[in-house]
C-alpha cells in the first residue's frame, strides 16, 4: 500500500537556469459524487468522474533560482496580476512544501487562463489545480529525474488533490476513480486512478453539454459543504452508498446498460443535493430553472427514448450527458428547448477527454 511518505522528495538538485513549462488540464464531471472529507483532503467516500475535453485551464509556470528558501510567486490571470487568487495558491504551496521541498528554491510566475468564460459558474479549481500541479511535476522531473512514470503521474494527482479535492481526477484518464474502494483495483485516497477495466463502446466520446443556469457567486463554497457532512445525520449511509454505486457503475460501464447508467447518475446528482438540503444549516443550490430543465429532460427522454440524462455539481448548472450517437438530436433539443432556461441562453458543448497535456 502506498503511503504519503512515498511521495516525499528527499534528494533533489537545484537548477541554475530560468525556465518555463505550459500545461493544460481539463475540468471533470463526477458521476458518483465526492461530498465530505477528512483531514488533508482525504475523501470521506470514493468518487468516479468523466474527464472533459474543452473546458480547460492553461497554465504557464516560469521558475527562477533564488538564494533564500521560501514560497515566492507572482500570479497572473490572462496576463494581468490577480491578487484575489493569491491566498488559494499560497495555501497550496504551503500544503505541498513538505512533499516538494524543491519549490522553495525558486521564484515562480504563474500565468493562467481558462477556455470557459470567467464567472460562468463552472468551477475552475479542478482544472486550475490540475494544470498547476502538472507544471510542478514537470519541475520535479528535472530536479528529481529518476522516478517511474507512475510515480510522477500519481504525485501530480496527489498535489492537485491538495489544491482542490476533485482536481486529482483531472490529471490522467478519461474515466477516473478517486478514493479507496473494494471494487476498483489499486484505487487510493491519495490520488485518482484511470478506470482500470474495459469500457463499453457506447461511452466512447460521451457528450456533456453544460447548461449555464446561474453564473452568480455560489451561496455556499464546497469547503463549507464538505464540512457540513461531519455532523450530518445521513452521512454514514451516504458514504456507504457511494461505495456501492461505484461497484454498480463499474459493471454498467462494462456492459453499456444505459438505462441503469441513467438511473444511477441522476440518483447520485439528486442525492448530492439532498445532502445539502438536509444538513444543518441546510441550503439549496438548485434554481427554478434547474428543475425546469430536469423536467424537460425527463419528458424528452420518455417521448423519444433517447438515452439522455443529467447530473449536477455543487451549483445550479446542469450537465446533460448523452452518447455521441445521439449528438444531433440532443443538441437540437438543447438549442430549441433548454437554452431558454440558461442565463443569456448560454451553454457549452463538451465531451470526454483525456487529462493534462504539455503545450
Ligand atoms: O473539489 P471540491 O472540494 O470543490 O468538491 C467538489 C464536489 C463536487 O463537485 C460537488 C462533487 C465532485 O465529486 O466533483
Amino acid at each position: 500500500m502506498m503511503n504519503l511518505s512515498t511521495y516525499k522528495t528527499a534528494n533533489y538538485k537545484k537548477l541554475n537556469e530560468k525556465g518555463s513549462f505550459t500545461f493544460s488540464a481539463p475540468s471533470n464531471i463526477a458521476l458518483v459524487k465526492y461530498w465530505g472529507k477528512k483531514e488533508s483532503q482525504i475523501p470521506a467516500n470514493p468518487s468516479l468522474s468523466f474527464t472533459l475535453n474543452h473546458c480547460k485551464t492553461m497554465t504557464t509556470l516560469t521558475y527562477e533560482t533564488k538564494d533564500e528558501k521560501s514560497i515566492s510567486f507572482d500570479l497572473l490571470f490572462e496576463g494581468q496580476p490577480k491578487e484575489s487568487f493569491r491566498p488559494k495558491i499560497q495555501k497550496y504551496f504551503e500544503r505541498i512544501q513538505d512533499l516538494c521541498p524543491y519549490i522553495l528554491d525558486y521564484h515562480f510566475t504563474i500565468d493562467t487562463q481558462n477556455t470557459f468564460p470567467h464567472s460562468s459558474g463552472i468551477a475552475s479549481s479542478a482544472s486550475g489545480m490540475a494544470a498547476l500541479s502538472a507544471n510542478i511535476i514537470a519541475l520535479e522531473r528535472l530536479v528529481n529525474p529518476d522516478q517511474s512514470e507512475d510515480y510522477y503521474e500519481q504525485k501530480a494527482s496527489l498535489l492537485a488533490r491538495l489544491g482542490s479535492g476533485s482536481a486529482c481526477r483531472s490529471i490522467k484518464g478519461n474515466i477516473v476513480v478517486w478514493g479507496e474502494t473494494a471494487s476498483i483495483e489499486n484505487s487510493s485516497d491519495l490520488f485518482g486512478v484511470a478506470f482500470p477495466y474495459e469500457v463499453h463502446s457506447v461511452f466512447n466520446n460521451y457528450q456533456d453539454t453544460i447548461l449555464l443556469v446561474d453564473k452568480g457567486e455560489k451561496q455556499v463554497s464546497s469547503t463549507v459543504g464538505h464540512e457540513l457532512m461531519h455532523h450530518h445525520p445521513f452521512a454514514a449511509k451516504r458514504f456507504e452508498q457511494a461505495h456501492e454505486n461505484i461497484a454498480k457503475l463499474k459493471n454498467i460501464l462494462q456492459s453499456g446498460d444505459l438505462e441503469a447508467f441513467i438511473a444511477l447518475v441522476e440518483s447520485e446528482a439528486l442525492t448530492l443535493h439532498a445532502m445539502m438540503m438536509t444538513s444543518m444549516p441546510y441550503f439549496m443550490l438548485m434554481k427554478p430553472n434547474t428543475l425546469e430543465i430536469i423536467n424537460q429532460i425527463w419528458k424528452f427522454r420518455q417521448e423519444t427514448k433517447v438515452p439522455v440524462c443529467f447530473t449536477l455539481d455543487a451549483g445550479a448548472n446542469v450537465h446533460v450527458l448523452y452518447p455521441e450517437k445521439h449528438k444531433t438530436e440532443v443538441q437540437d433539443f438543447i438549442q430549441n428547448e433548454l437554452s431558454k432556461y440558461c442565463q443569456n441562453n448560454q451553454f457549452i458543448h463538451d465531451e470526454m477527454g483525456f487529462g493534462v497535456k504539455e503545450l
